[in-house]
């Protein structure tokens, strides 16, 4: 068979599957058409949020101002900020443990509905990393702002600067520098990234992911949470993914998008979780037992899914007006 033909044929019998799975995935108009039909009993399982890890504060107040009836953006913007102004997290926002020169620089972003996408990686002084991000994708022709220009931008739009470096972080920091031994720690304190999702009462879907990065990384280092595809990926007529831990394998593998594709081909999100976290696990020489990836998932039913590499991730769900933290399986059983 000629190669042309064959490519031809091997298309014709892909999108043979993804019909049988009435999902049909393809490059044409109809695929603007292929919505998820949601029918008025899921939509009245609306709003659901779901974030990695127990942080439950931060998902009761995405959960609440969904149920005023505001979007889905706004809920992950003002859930996301619950912790990145908590200054006893060690992971986002204020208090976040610093780079191994002792700044903490923080990366950020958020899609929305429209798969609309902006960021902010490396930026310092400014506690609220997602809410940056939002008003890069809402305010500015640009999807990401690195380092000085994005604090910059920050400060135009009116936000406070500050030291977020706390005398616990820096505390932990001259601790660390005694050995200065560079080693991902598992499920640092519990948690980790904080990805969320949201589906309002629309059935619109937006997600936001927020961090202050791997503690005591090298100066300039950007993780996975910023970057589209990777720490997240919302496409509204399918769902949304988000991911937590080890950025650098999360990047090499693009999981939030591989998820959302997943889903589209007719996975759940919980099968779609575990296949991306599959895909890391057996890289050649993947060094899979001494790091950990989590990630949750949720489609346009508002059905969702986590799952990870080692024992110890949680996702926070709000349902049914009510939170709740799960223990997430594991790869590693
Ligand atoms: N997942 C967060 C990071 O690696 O920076």
């Amino acid at each position: 068979m000629k190669r042309r033909k064959f490519i031809q044929s091997a298309s014709l019998s892909g999108l043979g599957v993804a019909v049988g799975s009435s999902l049909v995935s393809g490059c044409n108009d109809k695929i603007s058409q292929r919505e998820t039909v949601i029918g008025a009993s899921q939509k009245e399982n609306f709003p659901i949020v779901i974030a990695t890890w127990d942080v439950k504060d931060a998902v009761n107040k995405a959960g609440e101002v969904l149920m005023q009836g505001k979007s889905s953006i706004d809920a992950v913007e003002l859930g996301c900020n619950v912790e990145e102004l908590n200054a006893n997290n060690q992971t986002v926002g204020l208090g976040g443990l610093p780079d191994r020169d002792g700044n903490v620089t923080l990366d950020a972003c958020m899609m929305n509905k429209d798969g609309n996408y902006g960021a902010v990686v490396c930026m310092q002084n400014i506690a609220e990393a997602i809410s940056v991000a939002r008003k890069v994708m809402e305010d500015t022709p640009h999807c990401i702002l690195a380092g000085k220009g994005a604090e910059k931008f920050a400060l135009s739009k009116g936000f406070k600067k500050q030291n977020l470096l706390t005398d616990a972080s820096k505390k932990a920091w001259e601790q660390w520098k005694i050995k200065s031994k560079y080693q991902p720690v598992i499920n640092i304190e519990n948690h980790d990234t904080i990805g969320m999702l949201a589906i309002d009462k629309n059935g619109d879907i937006s997600g936001g992911c927020t961090t202050s990065g791997l503690a005591y990384k090298m100066a300039g280092r950007v993780g996975d949470s910023p970057i589209v595809g990777s720490g997240l990926f919302i496409d509204n007529e399918v769902g949304g993914a988000t991911a937590t831990g080890l950025g650098e394998e999360v990047l090499k593998t693009v999981g939030s998008f591989l998820i959302v594709e997943l889903m589209r081909q007719g996975k759940t999100p919980q099968q779609a979780c575990e296949e991306a976290i599959k895909r890391i696990v057996s890289k050649p020489n993947s060094n899979y037992k001494h790091f950990q990836v989590g990630y949750v998932a949720m489609n346009k039913k508002g059905e969702t899914g986590y799952y990870s590499i080692h024992k110890g991730f949680s996702a926070s769900i709000f349902k049914n007006g009510k939170s709740k933290n799960y223990p997430s399986q594991q790869f590693i059983k």
